[in-house]
C-alpha cells in the first residue's frame, strides 16, 4: 500500500498538471478564435473572438489565481489575489457585454431574428447572470452592506454561484461552437480538439472550487 504522503504528492502533481493543461486551453483556445475570426475583418468577427477572450482566457485566468498548485501568483498575498481577481472579473463582464452588443447590433443590421437559437438563448443567459455575479461580488468587497449573513457564507455563495457562472460560459462556448458559422469553417478532428477546449476547462476549474474551497468550507461547523 502506498504511503499517505505519497499518495498526497502524487494529487498534486495530477492537479498541477490539470492546471497547467488549463492555462494552455484557455490561452490556446482563444488564440485559435482569433485565428479562425480574425477579429477587425469584419462587425461579427469581434464577437467570437471577444467571448474566447472574455470566458476562456481571462475569466479562467481569474479562477486559476486562487488555485493552490498552478496560480500565476502562487506567492503573493490574498489580498493582491483577490483585487486582481476583481480586476480580471470586471474585464471578463466589459468583454461579454460588449461581445453580446457586437452580435446583437450585426443581427440588428442584418435583419436577422434575435435569440431564437440555443446558443443565442444560453448566451444571454450567460452575459446577464455574469453582470449579476459581478454586482454580487461587490457585496465581498464590502461585507457590511450585508448583514444577513456572514462573510464565510457570503464567499460560499459567491465560489457556488461563480462556479454556474463558468459552467455557463463553457456552455455558451461549446454551443458557438456547433454554430452553422464555426462548422463550415472548422470541420474534422480540428473541430472535435476546439470542442475539448471548454469541455476540460470546465472540468479542471470545477475540480478546483469543488475540492479547494466547497469541500473545505462544508467541513467547518
Ligand atoms: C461564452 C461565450 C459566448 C456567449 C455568451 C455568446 C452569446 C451569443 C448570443 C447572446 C448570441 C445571439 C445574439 C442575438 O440573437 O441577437 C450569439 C450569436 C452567435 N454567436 Fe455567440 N456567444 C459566445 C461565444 C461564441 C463563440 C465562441 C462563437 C464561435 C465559435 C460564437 C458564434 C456565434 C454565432 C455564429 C452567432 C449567430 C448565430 C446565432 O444566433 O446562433 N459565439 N452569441
Amino acid at each position: 500500500m502506498a504511503e499517505p504522503g505519497t499518495e498526497f504528492w502524487l494529487y498534486r502533481v495530477l492537479r498541477k498538471t490539470a492546471g497547467t493543461v488549463a492555462h494552455l486551453l484557455g490561452l490556446g483556445f482563444t488564440v485559435v478564435i482569433g485565428v479562425v475570426s480574425k477579429p477587425g475583418t469584419s462587425l461579427f468577427s469581434w464577437h467570437p473572438f471577444l467571448m474566447a477572450l472574455a470566458f476562456s482566457f481571462i475569466m479562467t485566468q481569474a479562477i486559476l489565481l486562487f488555485s493552490p498548485e498552478s496560480s500565476p501568483i502562487l506567492s503573493y498575498s490574498r489580498k493582491i489575489k483577490v483585487r486582481s481577481h476583481w480586476v480580471l472579473q470586471g474585464l471578463t463582464t466589459v468583454c461579454a457585454v460588449l461581445g453580446l452588443a457586437i452580435i446583437s447590433y450585426n443581427k440588428y443590421l442584418n435583419d436577422k431574428p434575435h435569440f431564437t437559437s440555443w446558443h443565442g438563448l444560453v448566451g444571454l443567459v450567460t452575459v446577464l447572470y455574469i453582470c449579476v455575479q459581478s454586482v454580487g461580488g461587490v457585496s465581498l468587497l464590502y461585507p457590511k452592506l450585508m448583514r444577513k449573513w456572514s462573510l464565510a457564507k457570503l464567499k460560499l455563495y459567491h465560489a457556488t454561484s461563480g462556479l454556474v457562472g463558468y459552467l455557463l460560459g463553457c456552455t455558451s462556448l461549446l454551443l458557438g461552437l456547433c454554430s452553422a458559422w464555426f462548422t463550415e469553417t472548422v470541420t474534422g478532428i480540428s473541430w472535435y480538439l476546439a470542442v475539448c477546449c471548454p469541455v476540460l476547462l470546465a472540468l479542471v476549474l470545477m475540480n478546483q472550487i469543488t475540492s479547494a474551497y466547497l469541500k473545505k468550507k462544508r467541513m467547518q461547523p
